[in-house]
């Protein structure tokens, strides 16, 4: 039995994660496992019952949890808040802190099927599968940060870009390790041209490379990376990179799959590991069964597959939403021409079917 932790979070949260949910219920009753869900509360839901959005209630069931399914924090209401009770700040990086996330693993799949959802060239996308490494309990997310007022009134902010060593090696022997069970290429990004962390960076990953000599390393600066998963993605098999070069380099690199809506998450690390899509709670479109549930569901492939070594129960995830997007359907955000539109509940459905 694994206990599976649900915080549904925010706008689309709400609709995107009962889907994830009911796709590891009809995995537990084919694949001959068992799931105990508990709900816990996150950001608006939790503030306004608790009023913090990360509550120790909610906290201590994730730690008591085998994995946790996470939708996406973040709401107009919230943004009202003070910086120290927003939910990004106050929710999501301590819950990353705390259970101690370390390496949150994105990976980038072109399915041949979403080839003319890019907006790149069918050439420059097909084919393409990276897996990033993006160190997620360091750097400028976490060093201290502050505020003052000069003498003359000007305002000043200073946000802090700090990592050690044992940062570093860790999250890079992970995408080593990585790199090896797949293409054998890592790429190492960062920005050692200009920031002493950079280089300090890039220093432990020479150190750590004689350790995997049948994994060709590069290092790659991040604006050069940029530039480089639009020109020729096809180059790279695993990407690590530091905590903000890879939150943005993975917002850039999922439009190469077609949306957001695809891009799963894992983030692990601690004991408890942490799955979530990569998107945000977009309450532009909440409430109105027009979410793409696909990078959800595909988050709780990775969960059966990271967390409880379900490798086959996370392929037929894998395979379902491979198979429903070959039979035509498609989210708003993912829509081409000749297919036909879905909703969040019956994309879900249609995903399940097909399981
Ligand atoms: C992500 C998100 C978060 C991040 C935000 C919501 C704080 O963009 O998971 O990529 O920057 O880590
Ligand atoms: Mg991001």
């Amino acid at each position: 039995m694994f206990k599976i932790a649900v915080l549904a979070g925010d706008g689309i949260g709400r609709e995107i994660v009962p889907e994830a949910v009911a796709t590891l219920k009809l995995i537990a009753e084919k694949y001959d496992c068992a799931f105990e869900f508990t709900e816990a509360l996150i950001s608006e839901d939790a503030y306004e019952k608790y009023g913090h959005p990360l509550p120790p209630q909610t906290l201590e069931i994730c730690k008591q949890a085998d994995a946790v399914l996470l939708g996406a924090v973040g709401s107009p209401k919230m943004d009202l808040l003070p910086p120290e009770l927003r939910p990004e700040r106050a929710a999501l990086l301590p819950l990353r802190k705390e259970l101690g996330l370390f390496a949150n693993l994105r990976p980038v799949i072109v399915y041949d099927e979403l080839v003319a959802a890019s907006t790149l060239k069918p050439e420059v996308v097909r084919g393409v599968d990276i897996l990033t490494f993006r160190e997620l309990t360091g750097g400028l997310y976490f060093g201290p940060k502050k505020r003052t007022t000069l003498a003359d009134g000007t305002e000043e902010a200073v946000d802090t870009l700090v990592y050690n060593t044992k940062e570093i090696e860790r999250i890079v022997r992970l995408a080593f390790e990585a790199a090896r069970s797949r293409r054998k290429k890592l790429t190492s990004v960062d920005k050692a041209n200009v920031l002493e962390s950079s280089r300090l960076w890039r220093e432990t990953v020479l150190k750590i490379a004689p350790e995997h000599p049948d994994v060709e390393l590069n290092h790659m600066y991040v604006d050069n990376c940029a530039m480089q998963l639009v020109r020729w993605p096809g180059q790279f098999d695993v990407i690590v990179t530091e905590n903000m070069f890879g939150d943005i380099l993975t917002d850039q690199a999922s439009m190469l799959s077609g949306s957001l809506g695809m891009l799963a998450s894992a983030s692990i690390g601690g004991k408890v590991a942490l799955y979530e899509p990569a998107h945000g709670s977009a309450p532009d479109i909440a409430g109105q069964d027009l979410a793409n549930p696909l990078a959800t569901i595909l988050s709780a492939a990775l969960m059966l597959r990271y967390s409880f070594k379900l490798e086959e129960a996370a392929a037929a995830v894998e395979k379902a939403v491979r198979q429903v997007l070959a039979d035509g359907y498609r989210t708003a955000d993912i829509m081409a021409e000749g297919c036909k539109k879905v909703g969040t509940k019956e994309m879900g459905e249609l995903v399940r079917n097909r399981i």
